[in-house]
């Protein structure tokens, strides 16, 4: 099946490019196992710690994390002990600036967990800090499993740095069908649609909309898929070029959209997880949550499975994704160990056992599709159709520091609720992001 993928980065770096991939089309063979070998070529048993940096704590997360440490043994024979050391905290804030430090002080792990685009390319890859992969995608045939556009957006100067182990979708509405049955409601498709559906539930005395924006990506990423809903997938990716005005009346009308959804949230948003404010849906006490597909996994995790699904309201045909990858940071400690764990991670027995837990689906293009739940058949349905967008909060739309400025003026608009200032800070912040004039 082909895939269109419109790549994330800026018009210089190959924006808008459409590929055609394969995705998702079945095939069981198994790859030859990633023995790592010697300095004469001969098999060498691996020893020693390999720490593995990431956020993922919660069930879903860590089930999936899990899959690839079990795998490990199996495909990188020896005696390595893994340490699994993660910062809790949904969309990585916290684990960022942890791993900033240590990196910074010359401690960095053996691998960590970095979103595909800008976050990976304008951080550690432009400090030099990581060490290219192009030996291992070549020893490993990558270029003929990854997508194109999935192959450029982890390189820079033609050199891959960073091993892409799933695709996400962000502009997903979660809500619970028996809710939903018991008052008559139809899942909202629009804008219009979730206003309705958000009164009806709200005259029954049930919070119409669940957000846990302790942790900031999370209202971020709501005024991500509204601003997106709001404009299109076209106008939505000028945002990040300089295309599209962050003055416009579209992004007006945008912020009063996303000033109204938050409106219809839970008063206790601000001291929720992401996960805590779908246990609200999962109970029953809220009837939607907008969140990524990480919330599949979470609901798998938790044995519930009467959650509903759709895309985020005007969002329909348009994929919002972002990719979790693993790179290899010079002096990584136990560096052999390292990269035979980047290929556990690239390899499809690794993404086969590591995506259905995990609530996102293969990054390469020959998994098989049966052993996936309905929800991750339907994203590698809508992956191989949609037209395909970057994510702002999860580091593929905008450079760190531009989505840390956008970051903190959705912060202070929660607080606020000024519709003005905010569009005043976002204009400013794409000013001095360099990409608007
Ligand atoms: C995203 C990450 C996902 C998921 C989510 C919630 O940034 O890409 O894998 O972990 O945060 O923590």
């Amino acid at each position: 099946m082909l895939v269109r993928w419109k790549l994330w980065l800026p018009a210089a770096i190959l924006l808008m490019v459409l590929v055609g991939i394969a995705v998702a089309c079945g095939g069981d063979d198994e790859e030859a196992s990633p023995t790592p070998t010697g300095p004469t070529g001969s098999p060498s048993p691996l020893s020693g710690k390999l720490e593995i940096f990431s956020w993922w704590t919660t069930g879903g997360e860590a089930a999936g994390l899990q899959k690839l440490y079990q795998l490990y043994p199996q495909q990188c024979p020896g005696d390595v002990q893994i340490v699994n050391s993660t910062v809790a905290g949904g969309g990585g804030d916290v684990a960022r600036q942890v791993l900033s430090s240590r990196m910074q002080g010359g401690d960095p792990p053996g691998s960590f967990q970095i979103h595909m685009g800008h976050e990976l390319l304008d951080s550690w890859v432009a400090s030099g800090d990581m060490e290219s992969l192009k030996f291992l995608f070549d020893q490993q045939n990558w270029a003929n499993v990854f997508p194109q556009g999935v192959l450029d957006i982890v390189s820079k100067d033609g050199q891959p740095y960073s091993v892409p182990v799933n695709i996400h979708r962000a502009n997903v509405l979660w809500y619970n069908k028996k809710t939903f049955t018991d008052a008559g409601l139809q899942p909202p498709k629009t804008f219009a649609d979730f206003f309705t559906v958000a009164d009806a539930l709200k005259a029954k005395g049930i919070t119409p909309l669940a957000l846990g924006d302790k942790e900031a990506f999370a209202s971020v990423q709501l005024l991500e898929v509204t601003l997106l809903g709001t404009l299109g997938p076209d106008a939505y990716k000028g945002l990040w070029t300089g295309k599209t005005a962050w003055g416009s009346s579209q992004v007006t009308d945008a912020l009063n959209t996303f000033k109204r959804m938050l409106s219809y949230t839970n008063s206790d948003h601000a001291s929720l997880t992401w996960d805590q404010a779908n246990d609200m849906v999962i109970k029953g006490q809220a009837g939607m949550t907008i969140m990524g597909d990480w919330v599949d996994a979470d609901n798998k995790a938790k044995g519930f499975t009467n959650s509903g699904w759709v895309p985020s309201p005007s969002t329909s045909g348009t994929y919002d994704a972002l990719s979790d990858t693993f790179g290899l940071p010079k002096d990584a400690p136990n560096r052999d160990a390292v990269i035979c764990w980047l290929k556990v991670v690239g390899s499809k027995a690794g993404q086969e056992a590591f995506n259905p837990l995990k609530g996102s689906i293969c990054a390469r293009t020959d998994c098989n599709k049966s052993l996936f739940d309905p929800y991750l058949q339907s994203a590698m349905d809508d992956w191989s159709k949609d037209s395909i967008v970057p994510s702002l909060a999860h580091g593929a739309a905008a450079s760190p520091a531009w989505a840390a400025d956008i970051s903190d003026a959705v912060t202070a608009f929660v607080a606020s609720q000024d519709v003005g200032a905010l569009q005043g800070r976002l204009s400013t912040a794409c000013k001095d992001s360099g990409v608007c004039s």
